[in-house]
């Protein structure tokens, strides 16, 4: 059964998958934005899980349990911070696709929804973010062994979500 890819438009934090991904920053110890809405709805023993993690770098992620979230785990991600495009970002954002899709196997989840990585504070230029996330996603599903029946790239804008759909309508 291949897994079903969607795109929707809502406050990733009421999403009821079995992860969510955070676009956090390399401390893990909260910010604004996405980061600060899922901070805020999972409560404070959120920070407390992240605390030990030690931080986490650049295209990687991390896993918590979602505490007070409807979704039962948070990745937390670290997406690059924009510099123009001669820093190696467009390949540290394909990675955070990436690891969120290594770790949401790996803890068995089925559904799992991903913000715009880095596309807000981070300024990483929202259609080639898209098509990044897009392309990756889709290519890590077709060529790895994971439970996962369901990948919902949650925009938080119409814009975004517009650019969701006509990259899915390609594939
Ligand atoms: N649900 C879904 N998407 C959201 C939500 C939400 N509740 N809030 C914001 N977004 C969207 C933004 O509109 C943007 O499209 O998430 C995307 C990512 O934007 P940011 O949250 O600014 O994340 P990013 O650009 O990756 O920057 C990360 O910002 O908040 C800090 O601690 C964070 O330092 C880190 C940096």
């Amino acid at each position: 059964m291949p897994t079903r890819l969607t795109a929707c438009q809502a406050d990733i934090t009421t999403l009821p998958v079995d992860a969510i991904v955070n676009a956090a920053n390399t401390t893990l110890l909260g910010g604004g934005g996405v980061d600060g809405a899922i901070h805020r709805a999972a409560g404070p023993e959120l920070l407390s899980a992240c605390r030990p993690l030690g931080g986490c770098a650049t295209g990687d992620a991390k896993l918590t349990p979602g505490f007070r979230l409807p979704a039962r785990h948070v990745i937390h991600t670290v997406g690059p911070i924009w510099h123009g495009g001669g820093q190696n970002e467009a390949a540290l954002l394909a990675a955070c696709y990436r690891r969120c899709l290594e770790i949401a196997t790996d803890a068995g989840c089925t559904s799992l929804a991903f913000p715009c990585i880095s596309t807000g504070v981070y300024r990483f230029p929202p259609e080639a973010a898209a098509a990044i996330a897009v392309q990756h996603v889709s290519e890590w599903l077709a060529h790895h062994n994971h439970p996962l029946q369901e990948v919902i790239f949650c925009c938080f804008s119409a814009e975004d979500l517009a650019r969701y759909h006509a990259l899915l309508a390609k594939i």
